[in-house]
């Protein structure tokens, strides 16, 4: 069978579309046919029963960059009919991102992009509310989703959580969400924890009128994602999170489709980064993100635009921002977060990068300001007003001791001072 193609016009409604960087002692012809023969015959030798399959199954490399070493490869639709029913995004996956990792022949080889047709895409819901579905569900308009995370990440009671809902939000925040590993340890069972965060959004909503999002953990075994997440929806959780990449698209899909979740998804991607950060090999977060989309997460987690405290190429941001909001044949966009390391004084450079359509998280930026946790969120609060009124934040300060404070202690990020083209 034949695997080259080069210059071959395909007809992209016929095929999942993808580009591999690849770094191998062989011609780039040679190592991108010899992965898209892994993921056609699946071996290395040729077998007898290869000339019972059709020509059209087997992936085709139509384009080489050598410049870049870029391998851009065809794999067939057929190759994943009944995917829908039976197969879903791991029947995806263990092809275009199968054991190509692998081969001895290639050095290294990263999955930097994925282009579905719609017949593909066409098998997924999605995301049940888009960003402006978000907006319509939490009553929230013209200005980025800005949020708080617990911390310490683990140790704390239900009580503790409740609390936490409860400043933030009365101090004008607009989402909470629990860390991505706590899901319900004896110290702080889900349950309990769930009860705490209900009363106190309640009670913010009673004294402000204002709707607090709060996304509770219910990352866990497979076979026992609709319960967790069944038991923090009837206590009253109002969204759900999972560790996409630790749970499995497939978990997300299985809650996003369930009809008893009427509530937002929000997607943690903690251990991305195994796979994700390496320039030569790997999935690039953009492909992570075409996923996600799929699956039906609401809210993803993509960096933080190389102004925080986790490894984010601006560039890589920017280009998972667009993979969740540029046109994906009909399917709604998925709101990008960003978080890890922010603070008061990093919000007008990451709105100035990224726009309002982002969800603001901050951890140890909201709780660790030094007058406490409900300072620490109007300072957070006061930098997002300031940045949407056009105002810079040293000179909002001037008037907000909270922010002030904030920007004493943690500095400012002077928009434009991020790494965006490094
Ligand atoms: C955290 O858990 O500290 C971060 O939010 C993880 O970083 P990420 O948002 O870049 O995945
Ligand atoms: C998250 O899960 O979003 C993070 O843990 C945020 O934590 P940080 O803002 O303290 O880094
Ligand atoms: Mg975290």
């Amino acid at each position: 069978m034949s695997f080259l193609a080069l210059g071959k016009k395909v007809d992209p409604e016929d095929y999942i579309i993808c580009k591999y960087f690849i770094d191998s002692d062989l011609t780039l012809e040679d190592a991108a046919g010899k992965l898209a023969e892994e993921e056609s015959t699946g071996t290395w030798t040729e077998v007898p029963t290869e000339k019972k399959i059709h020509e059209f199954l087997g992936a085709k490399v139509i384009d080489i960059d050598k410049q870049e070493k870029i391998a851009t490869v065809a794999f067939p639709n057929e190759e994943f009919s009944n995917f829908d029913e039976i197969g879903g995004i791991p029947a995806i996956l263990s092809v275009i991102a199968g054991n190509l990792f692998g081969l001895e022949a290639i050095r290294n080889v990263r999955l930097i992009d994925v282009f579905f047709p719609k017949e593909i895409v066409r098998g997924f819901k999605g995301p049940k509310f888009g960003i402006q579905g978000i907006r319509n569900y939490s009553g929230y308009k013209n200005q980025p989703f800005v949020g708080g995370t617990v911390k310490p990440k683990i140790g704390l009671k239900p009580q503790d959580y409740g609390d936490f809902v409860y400043e933030i939000g009365m101090a004008g925040l607009t989402s909470g969400k629990d860390d991505e590993t706590l899901i319900s340890q004896k110290f702080c069972p889900l349950e309990e924890r769930v009860i705490k965060i209900a009363e106190k959004l309640d009670q913010v909503k009673e004294e402000t009128g204002r709707t607090v999002l709060y996304s509770v953990n219910v990352t866990t075994r497979a076979d026992k994602i609709l319960e967790v997440a069944d038991l923090a929806l009837e206590n009253g959780a109002n969204m759900l999170m999972v560790d996409v990449i630790v749970t499995g698209f497939s978990a997300v899909r299985a809650l996003a489709e369930d009809p008893g979740v009427k509530v937002p998804i929000h997607c943690h991607r903690a251990m991305h980064a195994a796979f994700t950060r390496n320039s030569k090999h790997g999935i690039h977060m953009k492909v992570i993100s075409k996923l996600v989309r799929l699956a039906g997460g609401d809210l993803l987690h993509i960096g933080t635009f190389g102004i925080g405290k986790m490894h984010a190429p601006p560039i890589e941001n920017i280009e998972c921002q667009k993979a969740l909001t540029e046109d994906m044949h009909g399917l709604k966009d998925v709101l990008p977060i960003a978080s890890g390391g922010l603070h008061p004084g990093s919000v007008e450079a990451l709105i100035n990068i990224a726009g309002i359509d982002i969800q603001i998280q901050a951890g140890g930026g909201v709780a660790g300001h030094p007058w406490g946790l409900s300072a620490g969120a109007k300072a957070l609060r006061q930098a997002v007003d300031a940045t949407l009124a056009g105002i810079s934040l040293p000179e909002y300060a001037k008037e907000h001791k909270e922010l002030a404070a904030a920007l004493e202690y943690w500095g400012y990020v002077e928009p434009g001072q991020s790494n965006i083209y490094k």
